[in-house]
């Protein structure tokens, strides 16, 4: 019924992609049991060592032998250099206050502000995986090509049609439209952020209009409704990531799920206080704190290894308010049956909505 150009060539029977969430809720549990359910599972690898991303994929080949994706950061900022020692000093010291708070050591010694992406496709290379997608910027074409000469699906994200033009222009196979409903960080790599906030239903058509490869929504996209719309503007497939946060499968914190599912419309916003980068997420004091910070936030990856002592230190204390809840404008919608479920539910209504709306 939803047969795309894209469930073809990927092979899969929905086309539903699980998103990429790197940081711990797309487990190769997740993984599988969505593209066990006919759509595809994405695993959210940004943030996992050489050593951890091959042990995922191997798991999630234990569990599925149908195709699924892993998903990178692309490497856009260069590490701390002499400019940026200060901002981290003046940063460091001030989030000793939270420090102090959750009763963990001041001034942590940072080893390693980001996995090398170099050693990540890597690895991806060696396993052949059958998807693999990227975010905030454009790897090289060497990579990219040596994906594809391997029979690996290459797939980019765009926040605007220039994004996604570049994208197309680079060679890849298709391209998630990435509105600014979604949960996460922004994946806009050209413009300022500012510049680059497009709702879903106003980018997905305009990407669709400017680029000969297939279009794959994301954004606020939570049930049959999200997806049939999707389809009606001209997208292949869509990505959702909130709907799939509080699912049993989903490795997200207890505490990160029980506020996904009391969470409405307007309880996100975006924020740079946690990794330096724009994401969207459940308001916190964390975020509300921080806009009182009095210099510039470090960008990303800098800030994101600052801040990683506190966010883990509040996990581990169920303390809510300084965790990263990343959540999407959705959020409402969001449901904790399984990922098999959440997959199927959408089909059924977006196949019932199309029987009987449409006609
Ligand atoms: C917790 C979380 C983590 C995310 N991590 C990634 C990531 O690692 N890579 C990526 O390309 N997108 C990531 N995203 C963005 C998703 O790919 C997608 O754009 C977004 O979830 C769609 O919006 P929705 O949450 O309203 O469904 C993340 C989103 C969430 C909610």
């Amino acid at each position: 019924m939803f047969e795309t150009e894209l469930t073809r060539t990927l092979n899969i029977r929905h086309p539903i992609f699980q998103a990429p969430m790197a940081g711990g809720p797309t487990t190769p549990d997740l993984v599988a049991a969505v593209s066990n359910a006919g759509g595809i599972g994405n695993l959210g690898a940004g943030y996992l060592t050489p050593e951890q991303l091959r042990g995922a994929i191997q798991k999630i080949r234990e569990l599925t032998d149908q195709p699924f994706g892993v998903n990178l950061f692309v490497p856009e900022q260069p590490e701390v250099s002499e400019q940026t020692e200060e901002a981290v000093a003046q940063m460091t010291e001030y989030l000793n206050k939270y420090r102090d708070k959750l009763g963990i050591v001041q001034n942590p010694s940072i080893k390693k502000f980001s996995e090398s992406f170099e050693e990540q496709v890597q690895v991806l290379l060696e396993e052949k995986i059958p998807v693999f997608s990227f975010t905030f910027g454009i790897p090289s074409l060497d990579v990219i090509h040596a994906m594809q000469q391997q029979g690996t699906v290459v797939i980019g994200t765009a926040t605007t049609v220039e994004e996604a033009n570049h994208l197309e222009a680079a060679g890849v196979n298709a391209i998630v439209a990435q509105g600014c409903e979604a949960g996460g960080h922004r994946g806009t790599f050209l413009k300022s952020v500012s510049e680059s906030l497009i709702g879903t239903m106003a980018l997905v058509p305009q990407i669709v209009d400017h680029v000969s490869v297939p279009v794959i929504a994301s954004g606020g996209i939570m049930d049959g409704r999200g997806l049939v719309a999707s389809l009606a503007l001209g997208a292949a497939a869509v990505q959702m990531g909130t709907a799939f946060l509080a699912c049993p499968e989903s490795g997200a914190h207890e505490t990160y799920k029980q506020k996904i599912l009391a969470s409405n419309e307007d309880s996100t916003e975006i924020t740079l206080a946690y990794s330096g980068k724009a994401a969207r997420g459940i308001r916190t004091a964390f975020m509300n704190d921080m806009q009182q910070y009095p210099g510039e936030i470090p960008a990303y990856p800098i800030q994101n290894a600052l801040t990683r002592d506190i966010r883990q230190a509040a996990a581990k204390a169920n303390d809510s308010q300084y965790m990263s809840l990343w959540a999407g404008q959705g959020v409402r919608l969001a449901n904790d049956q399984s990922a098999a479920a959440i997959v199927k539910q959408t089909i059924d209504q977006a196949y019932t909505l199309v029987q009987n709306r449409f006609r």
